[in-house]
């Protein structure tokens, strides 16, 4: 019968059936597929695997931590960090066309993670146990697609952070393969991972740097994380995350409007809230949210966040609009 303990008895038989004494590494995006297929390796072969964090800078408040403490703690993975924040800054500078920054964010990422990859092989090789493996958080979904015909898939360049460049020697290890999300939730949670993790939302790999109309740079995505942070509390409170498929909050970089407040006139950016509903993210409908939630969210980022003086709405479904912004 199908439970999540179960699956994760047989998958962890399956790994170390595959994997043997033999070493691997694993990606970590902060996203559910990598945190559990990794957990599930780390439970099949413990300190054989090795994660890696490439930390780019472009997640919102609280994910990395969410990866370098609360995943490892739950886990007991041993976890290496790049630290790529400046990296990702430099690349990114200036730049505004939003194919333009997928682009450079997805090359980086794997420039990043070859990095990472050639000191914990090299480290490995010395100890005289290469490094032969490689763990991914391929969901059965992601089997299907890539196997058949991918209508959309060209509207935008679509970059996993995890998903990784294809010359190099490993063999792969999916434990999620035959698995859709609510299983792969459920295994998490068993494994004992934080529902911040088990329950995240859809996140895109390119992360704020795609949720930045205009460039990137260091205080843009400061007044982002703080206005996203905001309205992720205030859904959660309000008790609508499942509800919401997800909800991208957007800075307007380029655009200014005059504004009031305390004793002033203010010329500040507009913050964009963007939730949907979906069952797939192939299409999805605005979701109508309270009227008071919203209410909420606006006089909280509007007082909170510096630089801020209106937060709007977007309510168009997609088609004709997607999800994302960029
Ligand atoms: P769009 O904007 O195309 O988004 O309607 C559909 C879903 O995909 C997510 N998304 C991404 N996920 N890498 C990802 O892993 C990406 O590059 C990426 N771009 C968009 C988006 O958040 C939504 O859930």
């Amino acid at each position: 019968s199908w439970t999540a303990a179960n699956i994760l008895d047989e998958q962890v038989e399956k790994i170390r059936a595959q994997v043997g004494d033999g070493r691997a590494i694993c990606g970590l995006s902060g996203g559910v597929d990598s945190a559990v297929a990794a957990a599930l390796v780390q439970r099949a072969i413990g300190d054989k695997l090795t994660c890696v964090f490439v930390n780019h800078g472009l997640l919102r408040e609280g994910e990395a931590e969410q990866v370098e403490t609360d995943f490892v703690a739950a886990t007991g993975a041993k976890l290496y960090v790049a630290d790529e924040r400046e990296r990702f800054l430099t690349a990114l500078d200036g730049v505004t066309d939003p194919e333009t920054k997928r682009k450079i964010i997805g090359r980086e990422f794997i420039r990043a993670f070859e990095a990472a990859e050639t000191a914990i092989l090299a480290e490995a090789a010395d100890s005289g146990q290469p490094v032969k493996f490689l763990v991914q958080g391929t969901l059965y979904p992601d089997v299907v697609e890539s196997g058949g015909g991918e209508g959309a898939a060209n509207i935008k360049s679509h970059h996993n952070v995890g998903g990784l460049p294809e010359d190099l020697d490993f063999e792969l290890v999916e434990p999620l393969r035959a698995l859709f999300k609510d299983e792969v939730r459920a295994v998490g949670a068993q494994l004992g991972l934080p529902a911040e993790i088990v329950m995240r939302q859809p996140f895109p790999g390119p992360g704020l740097g795609i949720r930045i109309i205009g460039a990137v740079n260091e205080e843009r995505l400061e007044l982002l994380r703080k206005a996203d942070a905001i309205a992720r509390a205030e859904l959660t409170a309000a008790g609508l995350d499942e509800e919401v498929w997800q909800m991208p909050v957007v800075l307007l970089a380029d655009v200014r409007s005059v504004g009031v407040q305390g004793d002033g006139r203010t010329y500040g950016h507009p913050i964009v809230l963007r939730p949907v509903s979906s069952e797939d993210a192939m299409t999805a409908d605005w979701s109508r949210l309270p009227y008071d939630l919203l209410a909420r969210i606006s006089n909280r980022i509007t007082n909170e966040v510096d630089g801020v003086n209106r937060v709007v709405l977007d309510v168009t479904s997609k088609p004709p609009g997607t999800i994302e912004w960029e």
